[in-house]
């Protein structure tokens, strides 16, 4: 066994994601993994961090810095427990965090995820390899997206050209075309807005399987708004979150007329799947598609995406080996692996830093 722990809370903060995985054998495996919901306070307090900083006290961060790295190091050891195994059998923890900032544009580029590495590793009592996104940035990148060259490694084919199609908060895509290096990009949005219209209507979480956008009718005037904002046409290497696309942002395209809530999501649906299907056609015309990350569930969403892409094939990670809901937390266990290895795991191609780069630092138990 060569076991590594990997963690994330995305975009979204629906779940610390929890991933143990085993190197040893080849393809890698699965041992065991979860999806804890994040503590409803904590993540209302970083929401308020996140909507509005100029609220927010440095005493508050700091605080929020060490109840994330507290809430990973119980999922770690939920997990652990569950698999009946100790700590010592885990050879890194890769924590990706929580992030607070994504930032790689500004005149100082920064990007900034919160979870006290050192933290982490006097809870678990497990080396804890975390910062994974900052020695990019810091080399002129984007510092995300981070998962294609994982994606490379474990979905190239020889036999046809992927796209895999990471559906978090944002949406990523990853170009795996044969003969070609790796390329990827922040398309847009994935669930973000989805997300933030149903609670402001009906006040829950996430729309399960798009169910309330299929009740509603696409507003082409609205859908050519939100296509007409300037991120979306820019070249790679690009990366976005929720600093831009955010429910103020949805609020000023809405215009004076009066909309349907449905319609909106069922407009907010679409702009998902029209962002994706335009980055796939002129980035990887042909392929085929694989997603992954919690709008691989919403079934209205991929129907959207396979119309629009239509004849190449849409499906989930899940046909390839990997289930959807882990691949990103799968990956932090890699990077941490990498890390400890002394090898590289960013991807210049996608980010645009000037080399590869041993990513993040280790905080030895
Ligand atoms: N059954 C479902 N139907 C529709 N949407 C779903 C379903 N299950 C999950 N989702 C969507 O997936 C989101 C969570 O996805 P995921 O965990 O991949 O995103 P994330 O945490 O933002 O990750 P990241 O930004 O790092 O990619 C939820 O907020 C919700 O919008
Ligand atoms: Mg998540």
């Amino acid at each position: 066994m060569d076991l590594y722990l990997g963690l994330i809370s995305g975009t979204s903060m629906d779940a610390i994601d929890a991933a143990l995985v085993d190197f040893g054998t080849s393809p890698l495996s699965l041992v065991a993994a979860s999806a804890a919901a994040l503590d409803p306070t904590l993540k209302a307090r970083i929401t308020a961090v996140i909507e509005s900083p100029e609220h927010a006290s440095l005493d508050e961060i700091g605080q929020l810095d060490v109840a994330v790295a507290r809430e990973f190091a119980a999922s770690a050891l939920g997990l652990l427990g569950r698999a009946r195994l100790e700590p010592s059998a885990v050879a890194a923890i890769g924590s990706h965090g929580q992030t607070l900032r994504h930032r790689p544009d500004l005149p100082f580029p920064f990007t900034w995820q919160i979870g006290d590495p050192n933290a982490l590793a006097e809870l678990t009592g497990i080396t804890v390899v975390g910062d994974f996104r900052r020695r990019d940035v810091a080399a002129g990148g984007q510092g995300a997206p981070l998962l294609p060259v994982f994606h490379d490694q474990v979905f190239r084919s020889e036999r046809e050209d992927r796209v895999i199609l990471n559906l978090g908060g944002i949406a990523n895509i990853t170009v795996l075309a044969r003969g070609k290096e790796v390329s990827g990009f922040d398309t847009g949005p994935a669930n973000r807005l989805l997300d933030a219209w149903i609670l402001r209507h009906r006040g829950e979480a996430f729309d399960p399987h798009g169910a309330w956008a299929a009740t509603g009718r696409c507003d082409p005037a609205l859908l050519d708004r939100l296509l007409a904002e300037p991120y979306l046409a820019l070249p790679p290497p690009k990366s976005t979150g929720r600093e831009l696309f955010n429910l103020p942002w949805l609020l000023d395209k809405l215009g004076p007329e009066e909309q349907r809530p449905q319609d909106v999501q069922a407009t907010l649906l679409e702009y998902t799947a029209a962002t994706v299907a335009d980055a796939v056609r002129r980035h990887a015309p042909a392929a085929s598609l694989y997603a992954c990350g919690g709008g691989a569930h919403n079934s209205a969403l991929l129907a959207a995406l396979a119309r629009r892409l239509a004849p190449a094939p849409v499906a989930t990670t899940a046909g390839l080996g990997l289930d959807p809901d882990y691949v990103e937390a799968i990956a932090f266990a890699w990077f941490a692996r990498r890390t400890l290895k002394g090898l590289p795991s960013n991807a210049p191609s996608v980010t645009g830093a000037r080399g590869a780069r041993i990513l993040g630092g280790v905080y030895r138990r």
